[in-house]
């Protein structure tokens, strides 16, 4: 078998994984992914505060220190300096306990590098200073009472914190108000934060010069898709490819296609450091079409070499998330996507490419008609692997790549040339009835080129992300095979 070093550098990266001390299915067959972040144990949900400081990538997430359960609500920690190889740390923001009784979840938020220290937490001229902005979620018992935005910060790269005393720094009385999402305003010296309405389908634009008092700009909302809440809201300026330009992209976490599920839509537009125009009508734009990607924010502090955003997006689906068949570790992170923007039919569109060193085991293939109608088979070793295909769509109509196969159990991709659409069948991907709504048939539209179809397809023990046509169409899936190796069948 040959082993092909690829393209996608960021870094020069060697990829060793700290993260593959124990299996964590409730079988032999090991889940944790090889090359995708998931902590040691307990649960996590969406990532928070990612923010580059000083050489390294922070990853804070959704953590509950306590068990493979939604609870307790804490941020953990980990850093890389590749994005590839995390190292986790101890839990940065605990829950709160207060004297009355209440508590404080430490729900989603962002992080910034304060290197004017505008916020006065740090000591003059230090520029390292990080401050982390989230949604303290205040209980009593069972009961909800509020959600506010509060702030904490470090000096120290994030490895200790200190709650404000003053906290919180915006509370507008609601019951449902959260995830702050902060970002520097340089030509207004200014921060500027996107915080969502979930109820409403509003998102809502402050500003502040100290981090610590905010003041409302605009509104906006009640657009696309509207099936379920909206959480998790990121502004971020994109570059539109082969050009100067950059766009504004709005990126809500909200309904998926399927009624019922959540997933994550898209606005592209203006943003004049007021408020958000997006772009004419475009019908929902679908970050990712499958069912496993949610939450996902851009990095903040980002050095000039990265010419492109990127996020990270939970890999899971609110539906099932703690049903999923794993103990003692439940939860794990997409690879970082650096994000542009190309235009299609007069619109603006996503691009992703996924950050991927030359480790991961990779088979870069030319596909004809002949290898589907000669059935080619590809034994592969483990169920972590990457593979680039071009295929060549003459005399193919259709055809069918069977992953991580096993006699009958099989996840099964497969494309019609006449209707563009490239399915995706986990419903006997190996260990789909923990849940009744896991099994299912999600489908996208990937476009030919000169009658070539490309896919990046990254399989990781447990998840599935396939980037079709360059990363203008991306699916993430959750899946559980039941065997620790399969072979990958080409077929018509
Ligand atoms: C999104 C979300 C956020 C919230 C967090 C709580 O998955 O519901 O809105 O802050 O999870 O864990």
């Amino acid at each position: 078998m040959k082993i092909n070093i690829i393209y996608l550098l960021l870094l020069p990266m060697f990829f060793s994984c700290k993260n593959t001390k124990e299996a964590v299915s409730e079988n032999a067959v090991n889940y944790r992914p090889a090359y995708h972040y998931s902590p040691e144990k307990n649960w996590v949900n969406d990532p928070n505060g990612l923010v580059y400081l000083d050489g390294e990538y922070h990853l804070f997430y959704q953590y509950n220190p306590f068990g493979d359960k939604w609870g307790h609500m804490s941020w953990g920690h980990a850093v890389s300096t590749d994005l590839q190889n995390w190292e986790e740390l101890p839990v940065a923001l605990p829950e709160i306990i207060n004297d009355d009784g209440t508590k404080e979840g430490i729900f989603s938020g962002s992080a910034v590098v304060d290197s004017l220290n505008t916020s006065g937490f740090f000591e003059p001229g230090f520029k390292h200073g990080l401050v982390a902005i989230f949604t303290a979620n205040i209980t009593k018992g069972e009961e909800q009472l509020s959600q506010n935005q509060s702030i904490a910060y470090s000096s120290d790269k994030g490895r200790t914190w200190k709650y404000y005393d003053q906290n919180p720094v915006l509370d507008i009385g609601l019951k449902d108000f959260r995830d702050p999402n902060v970002m520097w305003w340089p030509s207004e010296q200014k921060w500027i934060m996107t915080v969502v309405k979930p109820l409403e389908y509003i998102a809502q634009f402050y500003e502040s010069k100290d981090l610590k008092n905010w003041t409302l700009m605009s509104e906006f909302g009640k657009m696309g898709d509207t099936t379920k809440i909206w959480e998790c809201p990121a502004l971020v300026k994109v570059p539109v490819e082969k050009s100067e330009e950059g766009k504004w992209v709005l990126i809500i976490s909200s309904g998926y296609k399927t009624e019922g599920f959540v997933g994550m839509q898209y606005f592209v537009g203006d943003f004049d450091g007021h408020s958000f125009t997006p772009q004419k009508a475009t019908g929902v734009l679908s970050l990712d079409h499958g069912k496993d990607f949610y939450a996902a924010i851009p990095f903040n502090g980002l050095p000039n070499e990265h010419k492109k955003p990127l996020i990270i997006g939970w890999i899971n689906n609110w539906t099932y998330a703690g049903d999923i068949p794993l103990q003692g570790s439940r939860g794990t992170f997409s690879m970082a996507r650096q994000l542009s923007l190309t235009e299609v039919e007069g619109s603006y569109v996503l691009v992703q490419t996924p950050v991927v060193s030359d480790a991961i085991l990779q088979e870069n293939l030319n596909l004809t008609a002949a290898d589907f109608s000669n059935n080619k088979v590809l034994e592969m070793p483990t169920n972590s692997y990457g593979l680039n295909l071009a295929i060549d769509l003459k005399n193919l109509d259709s055809f069918k790549i069977s992953l991580l196969k096993n006699e009958n159990e099989e996840c099964l991709l497969s494309y019609h040339k006449e209707s563009e659409q490239l399915t995706f069948d986990r419903t006997k991907s190996g260990k789909v009835d923990f849940q009744a709504d896991f099994p299912s048939i999600e489908q996208m539209t990937v476009t030919p080129n000169n009658g070539k179809l490309t896919l990046s397809i990254f399989v990781d023990n447990s998840v599935i992300e396939i980037y079709g046509d360059g990363g203008k169409k991306v699916m993430t899936e959750l899946v559980f095979p039941t065997k620790s190796s399969g072979k990958i069948l080409f077929s018509k």
